[in-house]
């Protein structure tokens, strides 16, 4: 079916930006921020699991992969940098926003799954969960300044726009 092809293809390559994103921020964290590689480290290999999973399940369907792919690692990467650099509160602030954003996509998916693909909305659902703890992480960790609203908004709405467009490619 047309919409659950659909519905892999994105969460693959949402996971592929997301991957790019944490590797970046690791990456500056090394450097500026220490306290803060574990966690990182934990939740890349969490994003790394997701698109593995995803991965998996493209292959065995003979489903394509998203042309986007390569644009939205490049794109989470340049994202996990400048966030990183504008400072720790910026880097959960960053994923408090994307983890909304993609909460509100899975929401929407698993009702349409449960209804039309066992498989894969056991694997959304289990994916789920990670995610949750990323937002929560995020949230606490955020800071709540109406510095951060922009990034907030600006995360926010690229990654809508990221899920609108990967629909479509
Ligand atoms: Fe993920
Ligand atoms: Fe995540």
């Amino acid at each position: 079916m047309k919409e659950v092809e659909r519905i892999v293809r994105v969460d693959h390559a949402g996971e592929r930006g997301a991957i790019g994103i944490y590797s970046a921020q690791l990456l500056v964290a090394r450097v500026l921020y220490k306290d803060l590689v574990k966690v990182l480290e934990e939740m890349l290999s969490h994003e790394r699991e997701h698109y593995a999973t995803f991965n998996r399940i493209l292959k065995s369907r003979g489903i394509r992969h998203c042309y986007g792919l390569t644009v939205w690692a490049l794109g989470g990467w340049g994202l996990g940098i400048i966030t990183a650099l504008l400072g720790r509160n910026a880097i959960w602030v960053c994923t408090n926003s994307i983890e909304t954003a993609v909460l509100h996509h899975l929401h929407w998916q698993l009702s349409f799954l449960e209804l039309h693909d066992a498989e894969i909305h056991a694997a959304v659902l289990s994916i789920k969960q990670d995610e949750e703890e990323h937002q929560e992480v995020g949230k606490e960790n955020g800071g709540d300044s109406i510095v951060y609203k922009p990034i907030f908004w600006l995360v926010q709405w690229s990654t809508k726009f990221a899920i609108w467009l990967s629909n479509k490619l």
